[in-house]
């Protein structure tokens, strides 16, 4: 027995980056972007806060599944873009809600909300709670450097929340690793001390895009076909895979090798861009609330991202 998902909630910002803006700003080309990467805006934070966005995708989930917050046993916030290094930003959802419950930040960047589905089964498993809400969320827009146009053309911000229930929705869940600095990193900027002069000027993503690209389609593909080997399914078996969102070729790619229609992956990378750990949230939520998500659906999820990380889950859709 481990988990099903009961309630959805998601937040995005109002602003909308399009590319018509970026090419003012960077040497690049509506063109070039929707080619390359399928996107042709994204959500930007500019009045809003994490903390705020954090808190109404809680609310929407936690009454979207009929619960109040008393009977929450964890929050796991999945992000690399917190407000503090300490408090955790479910820390602060925690006490936005109300709630004593255990609260803690995971950091596997655009895999994050998978691993916190992961150790959320582990904790049901465990009989740890009975309730736990899987936040995913970024502000990736204030760790960009504007001036590259590598880079800033690719993320947006924004994210949403799940609520899970113990259950028997989970097929299969697998997440792994490959430990790697230099294809993708944000480094911190220390400030300096007696002891030590800080050396580190750069604050932003820095990222080698072919590598990510070539890491992505394989881990894609690996991690969905592992999970469908252990639940004892195949591809034809899913009826909606939802995939993170970073690329559309990338999606396409993995798509094609799977041999599955274009109706059964979603791709909506030309809205969001890549909003990190917020991507699969903020679609589940979409689906749920449009009506897209019927009772007894198979459902695949994928994503890899910097670390380097990947995983895959695959779900039914046990909510009327
Ligand atoms: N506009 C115009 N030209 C550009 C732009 C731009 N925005 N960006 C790069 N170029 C140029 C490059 O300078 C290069 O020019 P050159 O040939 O004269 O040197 C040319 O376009 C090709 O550059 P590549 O980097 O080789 O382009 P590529 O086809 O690989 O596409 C991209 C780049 C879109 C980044 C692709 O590699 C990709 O999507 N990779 C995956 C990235 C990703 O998913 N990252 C998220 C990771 S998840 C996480 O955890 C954060």
């Amino acid at each position: 027995m481990s988990f099903e998902i009961i309630g959805t909630g998601r937040g995005e910002p109002d602003f909308r980056l399009t590319n018509a803006i970026l090419e003012k700003m960077v040497d690049t080309s509506d063109e070039w972007i929707t080619q390359r990467t399928g996107i042709s805006e994204r959500r930007v934070m500019v009045d809003e806060t994490m903390r705020d966005l954090a808190l109404k995708s809680a609310r929407e989930a936690l009454k979207d599944g009929g619960i109040t917050p008393d009977q929450l046993g964890y929050i796991l916030f999945a992000t690399i873009s917190g407000e503090y290094r300490t408090p955790s930003q479910a820390s602060i959802l925690a006490m936005d809600l109300g709630v004593d419950c255990a609260a803690l930040d995971l950091n596997a960047a655009c895999t994050g909300f998978l691993y916190g589905l992961d150790m959320a089964d582990a904790l049901f498993q465990a009989n740890k709670a009975e309730y736990i809400l899987v936040v995913g969320m970024e502000i990736m827009s204030r760790y960009l450097d504007y001036t590259d146009r590598r880079t800033c053309i690719l993320f947006g911000d924004g994210g949403g929340a799940v609520l899970l229930k113990k259950g028997n929705g989970l097929k299969a869940i697998h997440a792994s690793g490959k430990g790697n600095i230099d294809v993708l990193n944000i480094p911190n900027v220390f400030p300096d001390t007696p002891w030590h002069k800080e050396t580190e000027t750069r604050n932003t993503i820095e990222m080698n895009g072919r590598e990510v690209y070539k890491f992505a389609v394989g881990a894609f593909l690996d991690e969905l076909n592992l999970c469908l080997n252990r639940a004892g399914m195949t591809a034809q078996d899913l009826d909606l895979v939802i995939p993170h969102q970073a690329n559309s070729r990338i999606i396409e790619s993995a798509r094609e090798r799977l041999g599955v229609s274009e109706e059964t992956f979603i791709n909506q990378v030309a809205d969001r861009g890549n909003t990190s750990a917020g991507s699969i949230p903020l679609l589940l939520d979409e689906l749920n609330r449009s009506g897209k998500l019927k009772k007894g659906m198979m459902l695949g999820l994928v994503a890899f991202g910097g670390g380097l990380t990947s995983a895959g889950a695959i779900l039914e859709w046990t909510k009327e």
